[in-house]
């Protein structure tokens, strides 16, 4: 029987349980796809942790219902094994990439059939299971600051997943970048192109050190208030300061909020417009996906544990 992970409840990794679903049948519009490789991301702990609900420590919500628990996985790769009556471009046995979708974290998906990109071959299912989310996420928070040639961009968090596909993006649309990270991952920043500056007391400093022209943009990653103050203080113009960790501090500043909270711009249609031309630069190599780890399915709460206690640079990925 197929799997799938759920949270059973509101609360940290060991909620996570594998429980058996049927195999889905796919719409007419649509198709079922066996998953080879699921990207983990925090948003899929942060789904089933209570930060986006009011619950209580019985796990139900405000109102005092049991709170109706979050699909999880966002984004994967797999290979078609059914194919629906309408979709003409798409055969079983394809391998696919598939963006966005709901509950990844399984064996078999159903998705329609706009959601799915050609897996390129050079790159393996861990790499083209974990590209979409960080890399659509980067190009919004890139075209938010209005990063392009000539610029010097400041990217907070430049070793996490977002980060970097963000680093990669920005040099390879001719702008200088200045990323933070702890040291253990500069010589990899500075592989991709980034001049590396560690976080902490003295950054606008060490950023100005850096970057003695001036910082034109900043992408925050990072979600500190040292992140939000640092790009005040270095970048002139608040409209090329975008984040995408939303914080009540960074709404009433006037910066670019991208994300799903209130008043924040979530930039499907850019995103979603974005997705062909990430699989092809991971398709050429011109974009590296780099994954640090992967586990079996069956050991997602393992993976949410490393991705909360925080790790080597690149993307968590789950293997059914
Ligand atoms: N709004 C959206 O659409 C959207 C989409 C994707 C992600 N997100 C959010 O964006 C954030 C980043 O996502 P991600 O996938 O890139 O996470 P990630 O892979 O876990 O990366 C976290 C980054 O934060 C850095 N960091 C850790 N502590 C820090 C500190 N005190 N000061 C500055 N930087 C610090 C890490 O650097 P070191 O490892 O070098 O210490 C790393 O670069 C998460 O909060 C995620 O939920 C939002």
């Amino acid at each position: 029987m197929p799997r799938i992970v759920r949270p059973t409840a509101y609360g940290t990794p060991d909620v996570l349980t594998v429980t058996e679903a049927p195999t889905p049948s796919a719409a007419a519009d649509g198709v079922v796809v066996e998953v080879r490789a699921a990207g983990v991301n925090p948003i899929d702990w942060k789904l089933y942790s209570g930060a986006f609900h009011d619950v209580d420590d019985d796990h139900k919500d405000a109102a005092g219902l049991a709170a109706s628990m979050p699909s999880l996985g966002l984004e994967c790769a797999g290979v078609v094994t059914e194919v629906g009556a309408e979709v003409t471009d798409v055969r079983v046995g394809d391998e696919v990439i598939v963006y966005p979708v709901t509950a990844a974290y399984a064996d078999y998906i159903t998705a329609p059939a706009d959601a799915l990109f050609r897996k390129p071959a050079q790159i393996d299912w861990a790499q083209a299971g974990a590209l979409m989310l960080t890399g659509t996420t980067a190009v919004h928070a890139l075209h938010a600051a209005g990063v392009g040639a000539g610029d010097t961009v400041l990217v907070h968090g430049g070793s996490g997943g977002v980060g970097l596909m963000a680093v990669q993006l920005a040099t390879a649309a001719g702008a200088t970048v200045i990323a933070t990270a702890a040291e253990r991952n500069h010589a990899l920043l500075r592989e991709l192109g980034a001049t590396p500056v560690v976080y902490g007391p003295g950054l606008a400093d060490r950023v100005r050190a850096a970057a003695p022209q001036g910082v034109t943009a900043a992408v925050d990653f990072a979600g500190t208030d040292e992140a939000l103050d640092v790009s005040l203080e270095l970048v002139a113009d608040r409209d090329r300061i975008s984040s995408i960790t939303g914080s009540p501090r960074r709404a009433a500043t006037g910066i670019k909020s991208l994300g799903y909270g209130p008043g924040e711009d979530a930039g499907a249609e850019l995103r979603n417009a974005a997705r062909g031309e990430l699989v092809e630069r991971a398709g050429s190599g011109a974009l590296r996906v780099i994954v640090d780890a992967t586990f079996p399915l069956a050991e997602a709460a393992k993976a949410h544990e490393v991705g909360i206690a925080g790790h080597a640079p690149g993307k968590l990925v789950l293997i059914p």
